[in-house]
């Protein structure tokens, strides 16, 4: 307590120096650009100080608390799940989702973006301010070197070469690949109120969740708002693109394998992140034969070559997609938009957004969803394995044994996290617990997208 006290203190006497100093130097030079101040971060693992995450309290917001001194936006996870969910429209019902792809997920954006889009930017898709319909999170998805910021509840998603998104520079088609010319991506995800009731269920007994009720409703619609750090200069289709600040990995080019296992020594800054993909699920049972999902993507500016234009409305569907097309080739369950050509999307052309494994597709990756996780990931192994390239029905597991988390990734990651956090406070001897800190550490240097297993 008392050291606590003294460095409270010793921030203020901070604070009324670093004012003076500015106001002489106002004074006697003009302003140069500085960086944002932020403070120090006061770290929360999960469950340490005993506040959030545990049997009897809410969830966490994020994995750490807001920066001493932050003023700016500050995420809340919207956990307020519904024992029902209400009645609501099902705009995207108007529209055939194998010929009309498109309007259809133009239809689902169009609800997702109602009430969620504000005058301000930083306090756009935020649940709490949304009047027109609720919105959720899901939990424990802030664990691990990825885990969820505290200003937008962004976790770290995969890294990006430049030429996934857009034509290399010169600088950029060396062999090895320089790292600057990788881009670190951060996204945050959401469910409307049916998906809502369903993590409410699963997760009930914040001490026990049960996987068995991961079984989403018709009309269940997820979300995911996806933010890169590579600038507009290399990837001109961002220009005009919503702009958040997140408290981020300070190295935006940073590798999975290159972040340190010691949390002390993972060097977070608030840096600009910019919109660049907006992925879609909704439960549709028109296609309950395939998987029972559709899901789509958007890209920011129509992506290479597209329209220019600025603000959360300025992006183009990339297509459309139901199944995995356990056929193979030509395929019948991915409908790309002609209009959008991107430099790739998944595996033989099946639909994969931009920042997403190119020999995987949205429907592979998500079929992967189940509690306990199995042994396989999520990607296929070896590449183009017709494992991952199945029809599995809603609520059939990928491996068997499991239960299906029904598409959720969220679900089965953030189930796996928790299991894990209890693995090591339970662990039975200091040693035994620093074994598996050392586990988790040296799984993590590979992220599950790509190809790592989760547990
Ligand atoms: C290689 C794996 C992988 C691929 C490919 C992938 N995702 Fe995901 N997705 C994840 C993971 C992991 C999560 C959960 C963690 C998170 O939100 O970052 C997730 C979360 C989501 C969510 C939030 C709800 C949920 O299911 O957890 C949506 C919606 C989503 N993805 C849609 C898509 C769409 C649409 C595509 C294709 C354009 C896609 N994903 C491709 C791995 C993948």
């Amino acid at each position: 307590m008392a050291i606590e006290r003294s460095s409270r203190r010793k921030i203020r006497g901070a604070t009324v120096f670093a004012c003076s100093a500015l106001a002489l130097a106002m004074m006697t030079a003009p302003a140069a650009p500085k960086p944002a101040a932020v403070g120090t971060p006061v770290t929360k693992p999960g469950t340490a100080q005993g506040d959030c995450d545990t049997p009897t309290t809410p969830f966490c917001d994020a994995l750490m608390k807001p920066t001493v001194g932050w003023k700016g936006h500050v995420f809340h996870l919207s956990q307020d799940y519904p024992a029902a969910a209400t009645p609501d429209q099902m705009p995207w019902l108007k529209f055939d989702p194998k010929t009309q792809g498109n309007q259809y997920l133009q239809a689902a954006l169009d609800y997702f973006y109602e009430g969620n889009i504000r005058s301000s930017v930083e306090d756009s898709f935020d649940p709490a301010q949304n009047t027109v319909r609720k919105w959720y999170n899901a939990p424990w998805q802030d664990f691990g070197k990825g885990g969820r910021e505290f200003i937008h509840g962004l976790t770290r998603e995969r890294v990006t070469a430049i030429s996934e998104l857009y034509t290399a520079p010169a600088s950029c088609k060396k062999s090895p690949l320089p790292r600057t010319c990788n881009w670190n991506n951060y996204a945050v995800g959401f469910y409307n109120m049916p998906g809502g009731e369903i993590i409410g269920k699963v997760w009930s007994d914040h001490g026990k969740p049960d996987p068995s009720l991961a079984s989403f409703p018709e009309g269940t619609v997820a979300a995911k708002l996806l933010f890169t750090t590579a600038p507009v200069s290399q990837v001109p289709y961002l220009k005009g693109a919503p702009q958040w600040q997140g408290y981020i990995y300070s190295d935006p080019h940073i590798q999975t394998s290159e972040i340190p296992n010691d949390p002390s020594l993972r060097k977070r800054a608030v840096l600009t992140v910019r919109l660049l993909q907006i992925d879609i699920a909704v439960k549709d049972s028109r296609v309950a034969s395939t998987t029972g999902w559709i899901m789509g993507t958007f890209v920011y500016g129509g992506g290479p070559g597209g329209p220019k234009g600025s603000g959360w409305t300025n992006v183009a569907p990339v297509g459309i997609m139901w199944g995995n097309d356990p056929e193979g080739l030509p395929l019948k369950e991915t409908v790309l938009n002609a209009a959008v050509t991107m430099p790739h999307v998944g595996y033989q052309g099946r639909l994969n957004g931009p920042v997403d494994n190119p020999i995987s597709s949205c429907l592979s990756c998500h079929a992967t969803g189940e509690s306990p996780v199995g042994p396989s990931g999520m990607i296929p192994s070896p590449p183009g394995n017709p494992k991952w390239f199945q029809n599995i029905p809603s609520g059939t597991p990928f491996d068997p044994g499991a239960h299906a988390t029904d598409y959720s990734l969220q679900l089965s990651v953030g189930i796996a996290n928790f299991l894990e956090q209890m693995k090591i406070m339970h662990a039975p001897t200091p040693a035994a617990k620093a074994q598996e800190i050392a586990r988790k550490n040296q799984l993590e240097n590979r992220s599950p997208r790509e190809g790592s297993p989760i547990d």
